[in-house]
């Protein structure tokens, strides 16, 4: 897919005159910024937890970001994506959400559908591609074995695949509800050891970007 945004504005029609142009205001500027600060804050009055989770994917990816080298555009669409790919898990029940054991099968394969969830939630703001991208792929493995379509290798789009290894390493430090964060080495050893499921290169170059920064959690 294109990547087709002008990062710092989307324009969004409120309004449509064409009857009297004194009148005509037919479109307002909007920042993007602003549309993921909103988007957080609804969901920090939800699941907080889940807030913190995609605030610090969000500054990884930006040292991530820094060490692969991206365009500034990719920069800022990796970072506005990480911090509200879990999104479309609004629409999951918090039984489900907040329980602290792991899930039954038909449970996962309705947190599975957050990702589709998520990327219909924020189509219609037409924001850039590569955030939405972000968003419906994030769950995608590198070998193909992931969801929601079973994308494979440089198929899955690479700030999705950046998300995939954020997300994990996150996911793997931190004290979740049933399981207890490992060390920021133990977590690497593990991805390492499931590399199917992510980009190597990536992975590689993420695991100097923890060792760089010193990334503690
Ligand atoms: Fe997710």
């Amino acid at each position: 897919m294109k990547n087709n945004c002008n990062i710092k504005s989307q324009e969004i029609c409120l309004v449509k005159n064409h009857e009297n142009p004194a009148l005509i205001c037919n479109s307002i500027l909007v920042e993007i910024d602003s549309i993921q600060k909103f988007i957080s804050s609804i969901i920090e009055e939800r699941y907080p937890d889940l807030n913190e989770h995609q605030t610090r994917i969000s500054k990884n990816a930006a040292l991530f970001a820094q060490h692969i080298g991206l365009s500034q555009q990719d920069n800022e669409c990796l970072i506005i994506g990480a911090s509200v790919h879990d999104i479309g898990k609004m629409s999951i029940s918090d039984y489900i959400l907040n329980k602290p054991a792991p899930l039954s099968r038909s449970e996962f394969s309705l947190v599975k559908q957050h990702c589709e969830y998520g990327y219909n939630l924020l189509t219609p703001l037409k924001l850039c591609s590569s955030i939405t991208e972000i968003v419906l792929y994030h769950h995608e493995n590198y070998d193909g074995s992931g969801y929601p379509e079973g994308l494979s290798n440089e198929d899955i789009p690479l700030l999705a695949r950046m998300v995939r290894i954020l997300d994990s390493y996150d996911a793997l430090t931190m004290d979740r509800p049933y399981h207890k964060g490992v060390s920021s080495k133990n977590a690497l050893k593990i991805m390492k050891q499931d590399m199917n499921c992510y980009d190597p290169y990536l992975l590689d170059s993420f695991s100097k970007v923890i060792e760089k920064h010193k990334i503690i959690q």
